[in-house]
């Protein structure tokens, strides 16, 4: 009886110290599922595309919009010779969405709530820089993390910096 009375205590603990370490496992993942692992530094850097090619809407709406399979599949078709064996693996799926008809779902990192204003071109005509809200994400190798670029704070703290209106309502409806 004594020794389960002493037992109970470490249990609880050793319960309580794995519980945490696996809940920081799980939050320290260094980059978020998508349905494609996109790679931003081979099209961006290397082969230098344009952001606006793939986020088209980005110079003239409120949204920057995200790519849909056809232009994946601009280039990515299935290629004997090529040295790049995710390069066809792109291409064999972007070709099983489209016999499905089917879009790919990627997942939203960068999203803001309902009731915030926001607008690309506002910001891109006031030549702010895309890294300044997303940091590298466009240039990265694998996707990002979930981000905190875009918490009110960095808003407001920009705003401050470039005497821009911090008002309640300059961002919210
Ligand atoms: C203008 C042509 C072009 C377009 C458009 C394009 N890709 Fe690629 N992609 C390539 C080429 C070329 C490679 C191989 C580059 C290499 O291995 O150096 C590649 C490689 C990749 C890779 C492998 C990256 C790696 O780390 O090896 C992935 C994943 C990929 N593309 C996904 C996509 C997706 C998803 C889209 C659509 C949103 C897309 N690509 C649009 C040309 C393109
Ligand atoms: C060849 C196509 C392509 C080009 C060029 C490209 N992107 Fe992307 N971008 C994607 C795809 C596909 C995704 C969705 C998958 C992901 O997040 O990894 C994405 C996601 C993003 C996201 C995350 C959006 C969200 O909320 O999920 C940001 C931010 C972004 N891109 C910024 C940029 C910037 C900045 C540039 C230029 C420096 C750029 N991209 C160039 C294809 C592209
Ligand atoms: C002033 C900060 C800021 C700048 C500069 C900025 N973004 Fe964004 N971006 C955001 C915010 C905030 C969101 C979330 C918007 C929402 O939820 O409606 C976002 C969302 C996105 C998304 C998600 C998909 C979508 O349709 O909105 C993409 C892709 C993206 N940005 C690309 C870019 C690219 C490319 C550039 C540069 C050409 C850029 N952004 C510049 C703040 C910024
Ligand atoms: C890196 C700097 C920077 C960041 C970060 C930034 N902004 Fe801005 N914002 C600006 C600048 C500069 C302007 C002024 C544009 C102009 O003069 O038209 C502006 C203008 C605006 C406007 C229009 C203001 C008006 O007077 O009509 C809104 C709304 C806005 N930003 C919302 C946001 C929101 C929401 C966020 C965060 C998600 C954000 N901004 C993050 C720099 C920034
Ligand atoms: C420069 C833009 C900007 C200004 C100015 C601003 N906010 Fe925000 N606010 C945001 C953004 C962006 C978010 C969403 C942050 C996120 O997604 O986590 C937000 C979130 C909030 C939320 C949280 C809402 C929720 O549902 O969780 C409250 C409350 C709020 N703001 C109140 C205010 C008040 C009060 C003011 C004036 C003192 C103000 N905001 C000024 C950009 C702004």
């Amino acid at each position: 009886m004594q020794r389960i009375k002493l037992l109970l205590p470490v249990a609880f603990i050793v319960i309580v110290v794995l519980a945490v370490l696996i809940y920081r496992a799980s939050t320290a993942a260094v980059s978020i599922a998508q349905p494609i692992e996109f790679n931003h530094y081979k099209h961006h850097v290397e082969m230098e595309l344009e952001c606006e090619m793939c986020h088209e809407y980005v110079m003239r709406n409120a949204v920057a919009g995200l790519p849909g399979r056809e232009l994946c599949a601009d280039c990515h078709e299935e290629d004997p010779d090529h040295e790049n064996p995710r390069f066809n693996e792109v291409a064999r799926i972007v070709k099983a969405k489209a016999e499905s008809n089917e879009e790919i779902e990627w997942v939203r990192m960068y999203q803001t709530l309902d009731h915030v204003i926001f607008s690309h071109e506002r910001h891109l005509s006031a030549h702010v820089e895309c890294a300044e809200c997303h940091g590298p994400t466009g240039t990265s190798i694998t996707p990002m993390a979930q981000p905190k670029l875009i918490s009110m704070e960095s808003c407001m703290n920009c705003h401050e910096k470039r005497r821009v209106s911090v008002d309640c309502l300059t961002c919210h409806k």
